[in-house]
């Protein structure tokens, strides 16, 4: 039967009362909360032919980017599959496996599209648009981002349900534009709609971070723990962005403390949660800080995940862990599997993005470790123009950046290094610690160091 869910978008279920946890599925979703996938195991549990909720769970395991969970994916596709051929779904219903489908067959962009045409027939269904948000994320699509919101941004504002997380949304896409001042506003509302939504409060401390506020930043976070403590792995990001805003004021031992006791409290291997380590470290090193052994046990995960090749932005990351480790074996390997997309680059979105610019990236990243800065220039400058389509935030991606300039620093080549620091900081919108500190050792002209020794990634103290 066809009922309505809190967004009053069809369902097919056999009995209504089950819609609950359905409901608490779809803002568990909205709020990046720890207890969605519980309560998507109750709704499949209590309605086992719903196909909706095979498809998201389907869709859940592609957010995670692992090779393993494609399979899951595609059991979850094939049940909703077999389900919609028993009992006929909707139009919604009907897209949201086809989504799962496109993704599984390399289109995730045409996975977009699904969500788009539902919310041009059903503006309201928060949980296309949240999917098209993620999807977008993971593709690098900051404008489809502020595109897809801004055509449906009247429902949000009477009254919806889930309007205090569409202007989280809408402040990430915004600030991802480079609309600060909008995009903290619409964050700073979003958050006393939905005070659990930590994506809309992290989309302010993205502000903050790209307008080098790092105090304000930090001043914005405190106390506010409850809107990300109920979070998914979620939480380390935002503990994350804490920690960047400390190594922005040069609070190196906070910043460790935080690396300890928060980003890496759980040793997952989920690539967001290594994206947050290693480009934590690698920052560090850049500003010539010793990490440790804290390489170590970040490469010992990445080695694992070689073969994944599921995204750009994971893969590079993984790289990071064992370039900072110095496990040239696997790194090779990883390379060697990013080398192996090229093959399927017309046929799989994300294998032809992995192939240009993350195999470019993955081999300047190698050059760094090695310490061919010149090469390692070359490449990362040669990948920069396309390194948005990895996905991610400009945040996260500053990582590749800062290693660019640092690159062409090491190498000697002052002017190149001027001009992407100069670049960054006009997109930017105000210089960070980090640039000033690289605009003084320019206008010093202090020769850059290099230093003996591979243990760890960026053994050198420019900074
Ligand atoms: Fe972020």
């Amino acid at each position: 039967m066809t009922f309505e869910d809190l967004f009053g978008c069809d369902v097919t279920v056999s009995d209504k009362g089950s819609i609950t946890s359905w409901n608490e599925t779809m803002m568990g979703f909205l709020a990046h909360s720890a207890s969605t996938a519980d309560a998507l195991g109750k709704t499949l549990k209590l309605e086992p032919d719903f196909a909706l909720a095979h498809a998201c769970r389907g869709l859940f395991s592609m957010l995670l980017a692992r090779r393993e969970l494609s399979t899951v994916a595609q059991e979850a596709h094939t049940k909703a599959d077999n389900c919609r051929l028993i009992n006929p779904v909707s139009f919604r219903e009907n897209c949201f496996i086809d989504a799962l489908k496109a993704w599984l067959t390399g289109n995730p962009s045409r996975s977009v599209k699904l969500m788009e045409q539902i919310l041009s027939k059903s503006p309201h269904d928060a949980m296309a648009m949240k999917m098209s948000q993620a999807i977008r994320f993971m593709l690098g699509d900051g404008p489809g981002m502020r595109r897809s919101l801004e055509r449906i941004s009247k429902v949000y504002s009477e009254g919806h349900e889930a309007s205090g997380y569409f202007k989280g949304c809408h402040a990430f896409a915004l600030e991802e534009a480079g609309e600060y001042r909008l995009a903290e506003a619409a964050g700073r509302e979003g958050l006393e709609l939905a005070p659990d939504d930590a994506w809309g409060l992290h989309a302010v401390a993205h502000v903050y971070d790209m307008t080098g506020r790092a105090q304000d930043g930090l001043n914005w976070l405190s106390g506010k723990e409850i809107a990300w403590q109920h979070c998914n792995n979620f939480r380390y990001h935002v503990w994350w962005h804490i920690a960047l805003m400390h190594l922005d004021l040069g609070e190196y031992d906070k910043v460790f403390e935080l690396y300890d006791t928060e980003i890496r409290l759980d040793k997952t291997d989920d690539y967001r949660d290594i994206a947050n380590a290693t480009s934590i470290l690698m920052r560090l090193e850049f500003d010539g800080v010793n990490v440790g052994e804290r390489w170590e046990e970040l490469a010992e995960l990445a080695a694992s995940r070689t073969e994944d090749n599921c995204l750009a932005f994971a893969d590079l990351h993984y790289m990071l862990a064992l370039c900072g480790a110095g496990e040239n074996k696997a790194a090779s390997s990883l390379v060697g599997n990013m080398e192996g997309c090229h093959k399927h680059r017309d046929s799989c979105e994300m294998s032809s993005i992995i192939s240009h610019p993350g195999l470019l990236a993955a081999k300047g990243l190698e050059a760094y470790r090695d310490q061919d800065f010149e090469l390692a220039y070359s490449d990362l400058s040669n990948a920069r123009a396309d390194m948005v389509k990895i996905g991610g935030s400009h945040a996260q991606r500053d990582i590749f950046e800062r290693m660019t300039i640092e690159s062409a620093l090491r190498a000697g080549l002052g002017s190149q290094a001027r001009i992407l620091l100069r670049e960054r900081d006009l997109h930017r919108g105000h210089r960070d610690g980090y640039s000033e500190a690289r605009w003084q050792i320019l206008d010093l002209k202090a020769a850059p160091q290099k230093v003996s020794g591979n243990s760890n990634f960026a053994a050198t103290d420019v900074a």
